[in-house]
């Protein structure tokens, strides 16, 4: 311990010390969250929370010298370097991928913590039931984030089938398990020294982890990756309780709410409630395919980048509505040449954000905010929606589901309810994608076919590249 080394004056303050040092790192946290609320904070806001978790782990090792410091400066360079790798490495695309395998880390290590607290203890006479309820819950819950995280990784990355594997009473299977484990846990406080009740409460919530999320279609995953996010604070606060650590509980609770809170967020901008995702199999693979497409015998109309030029330059108003073909494409510094040489030419542009476009929450602007595209140009739903009457042309770039009217039209679809972006009630429409085939949600669009919409075949980075070009001919 270092309050060993410490001259007993000072070291008689040190726990006092500390507990006001965690608090002010919770600060640190919560500022930072707060500044996450806006894209023009939201980089400040991140920088805040990392200060604070510095401050977290130094403090720490000031309190209890747990390993070596030698080890803990191996594991930091390690586990930092592998971080500085994979942020610079990871695709803006795959970053749910990249968020579902940190939480399934987290939840893990919040698992390990708690029976490495327990398995180090020479007399668990001294854990008093609190303690043995957390350790318990933070095992459940920690191996169910780390297998359901990876399955999920799996799911969105391939290498497990994107469709709901599941079969008649899956969900019955897995509500009895969790209930099981948890009057386990409940026989487990009362009976400590019994290890065959503790390793049947790791072994059945690791396969809860994986039974639970494989019934999901992939289509769903981001919402369970939040989900699991916030599983894996709630974890890690249970891990806070069993090591009497006031910022762990506090930090874990944070991520926990916040995951829940995103969670519900998207839920709400799908029209979904969480038990129909989680237990509804919605979708499959997420419709990333590039050909095909429910065409019929239905006729679109197609425009070119020369034609395209026109109409925009002699708009006085233009929405751009990007989607997840934007981010595919890596088309964001290209649209923002193009809004660029139109407000030049005394076009109005704005841009159209559906809180649901692209495949994570806040992916747009995160995209947009990445090409230095001005935060005050970006509308939400809300704010965009009455104006698309007044509007001459829609750019609609790699979006499809969310414009799709079937949300409004067609109580039978997936989609149906889901509050969309209103593009159909501008005079023009232009859709930016390779083909007609469908999106997210796996269902055609009818907007594609309407007489005032026009089809812009191609990638749209590309497609962007040629009407740049074309606007200097105007
Ligand atoms: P989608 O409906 O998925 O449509 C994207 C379209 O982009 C596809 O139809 C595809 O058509 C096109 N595309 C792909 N690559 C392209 C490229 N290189 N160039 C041009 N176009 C390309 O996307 P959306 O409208 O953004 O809707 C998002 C969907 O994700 C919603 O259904 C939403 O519920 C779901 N979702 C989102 C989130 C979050 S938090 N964002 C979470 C869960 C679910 P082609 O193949 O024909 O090119």
């Amino acid at each position: 311990m270092i309050s060993e080394l410490l001259p007993e004056s000072i070291s008689a303050y040190l726990p006092d010390t500390i507990q006001l040092i965690y608090l002010v790192a919770t600060a640190f946290f919560i500022r930072g969250l707060k500044l996450l609320n806006s894209p023009a904070t939201a980089r400040k806001g991140n920088q805040l929370a990392a200060i604070g978790m510095l401050i977290g782990v130094v403090v720490t090792l000031f309190d209890q010298q747990i390993v070596s410091f030698e080890l803990i400066i191996v594991g930091v360079v390690i586990g930092g370097l592998i971080g500085i790798v994979l942020a610079k490495k990871v695709e803006m695309t795959a970053m749910p991928e990249l968020v579902a395998v940190f939480n399934g880390f987290g939840g893990a290590a919040s698992a390990l913590v708690a029976w490495g607290e327990f398995a180090r203890a020479t007399d668990i006479t001294i854990f008093d039931s609190t303690v043995l309820v957390t350790t318990g819950l933070s095992i459940f819950i920690g191996a169910i984030t780390f297998t359901g995280s990876f399955v999920a990784f799996g799911k969105l990355k391939g290498f497990i089938s994107g469709n709901a594997i599941t079969f008649p009473g899956l969900n019955i299977i897995n509500i009895g398990s969790m209930i099981g484990v948890l009057v386990l846990i409940g026989v487990f406080t009362y009976d400590p020294a019994n290890m065959t009740i503790f390793w049947i409460i790791m072994g059945v919530s690791l396969l809860i982890g994986i039974t639970s999320v494989i019934p999901i279609g992939g289509a769903d995953m981001p919402v369970v990756i939040s989900l699991l996010n916030s599983y894996s604070g709630i974890a890690a606060s249970m891990a806070g309780f069993v090591l009497g650590n006031n910022l762990l509980i506090v930090s874990g609770a944070l991520v926990g709410a916040a995951g829940l809170i995103l969670t519900n967020i998207m839920c709400k901008a799908m029209n979904r409630s969480l038990a129909n995702v989680i237990f509804g199999s919605f979708g499959g693979d997420g419709g990333t395919s590039g050909g095909g497409g429910a065409t019929g015998d239905k006729s679109v109309n197609e425009t070119s980048a020369e034609d395209l030029a026109i109409q925009v330059a002699y708009a006085s108003k233009v929405v751009i509505v990007p989607g997840y073909g934007l981010a595919v494409a890596q088309a964001q510094h290209i649209v923002k040449e193009v809004a660029s040489k139109l407000e030049a030419k005394g076009v109005q542009v704005k841009y159209g954000i559906h809180p649901v476009a692209g495949r994570m929450p806040g992916h747009m602007n995160v995209l947009l905010a990445e090409a230095d595209v001005p935060y005050d140009l970006l509308y939400d739903m809300d704010q965009i929606n009455p104006e698309f009457a007044t509007t001459d042309v829609v750019m609609i770039i790699g979006a499809n589901d969310v414009v799709n009217p079937m949300a409004k039209t067609s109580p039978g679809s997936p989609i149906y309810g889901m509050p969309i972006l209103n593009v159909d009630e501008a005079k023009r429409t232009v859709v930016f994608k390779r083909s007609l085939s469908v999106g997210y949600a796996g269902i055609d669009n009818p907007l594609f076919y309407e007489q005032k919409n026009q089809m812009f075949f191609g990638d749209a980075k590309k497609s962007l590249q040629a009407l740049n070009e074309a606007l200097n001919e105007v």
